[in-house]
């Protein structure tokens, strides 16, 4: 296992300052890097202060250029449920992240796998700076699910049926959760150069054990970190409990 820098927080007020903290370093030494964020819960109190920090004056919070993780299949340009919308929402806009400066999955294609290809060949022609990323409790990343490839790239994909449960909250209901997405893959993942890793809350602990504690393994696609260079995990106590003892 490479070394991992784990970061355990007190409260959640912590860690958005911690996260924070980590990014607004990150961007001060590194010159408009490439950056993937993800969407969740989970990063919504970062985001939050990174766009209050930057409403305070740190202007250089927004001298990145954003690269998609993932996205649903099949909503229409500017549909407020879109992965592409919603980070938008929390982020992108209020730093005034130009279009142009964000790459993102056409969810509406006509082809999709055109489109993945699109993007997959973006990605294999750039470097990326960092990867901000949360992890799904069947140690999905992105919307790469159990027995995803290490070697997958970017491609369409079947949600798991824990996946959809996850997500019916911020679809109002199990039946509107769209079964389809794309997702960067595991390989593209492999090659940011560093990658942060948020978790918080109880019900992230089991995965995370799964994760860094036992053999690497294509069941837990998350487990591909701890091969992963330059790797940060910022979580509070109860969702690092089993793997800081
Ligand atoms: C979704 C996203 C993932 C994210 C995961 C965890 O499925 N596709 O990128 O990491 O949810 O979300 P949460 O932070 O809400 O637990």
């Amino acid at each position: 296992m490479n070394n991992i820098n784990f970061v355990s927080v007190d409260n959640i007020d912590d860690f958005a300052v911690i996260s924070a903290d980590f990014f607004s370093d990150f961007l001060q030494k590194n010159d408009n890097p490439l950056v993937i964020l993800p969407t969740g819960f989970t990063p919504l109190p970062f985001y939050k202060e990174i766009v209050k920090r930057y409403k305070a004056g740190e202007k250089y919070l927004n001298k990145f250029k954003y690269l998609a993780l993932d996205e649903y299949v099949g909503l229409c340009d500017g549909d407020y449920r879109s992965f592409s919308s919603w980070l938008g929402r929390e982020i992108l806009d209020p730093l005034s992240i130009d279009i142009k400066d964000r790459i993102i999955f056409d969810s509406d294609a006509a082809d999709i796998d055109k489109e993945c290809k699109r993007i997959d060949d973006i990605v294999s022609s750039s470097v990326i700076n960092l990867a901000i990323i949360g992890i799904g409790e069947n140690g999905h990343v992105g919307f790469n699910e159990p027995k995803s490839s290490f070697s997958s790239r970017t491609r369409k994909v079947f949600l798991h049926e824990k996946t959809i449960k996850a997500n019916a909250e911020y679809w109002g209901g199990i039946d509107k959760v769209p079964k389809e997405a794309v997702t960067l893959g595991l390989a593209n993942l492999k090659n940011a150069k560093n990658t942060l890793l948020l978790v918080y809350g109880k019900k992230k602990a089991k995965i995370l054990k799964e994760s860094f504690c036992a053999p690497v393994s294509e069941d837990v696609p998350s487990s591909y970190l701890q091969n992963q260079p330059n790797l940060t995990v910022i979580g509070d106590e109860d969702a690092l409990a089993e793997i800081m003892i």
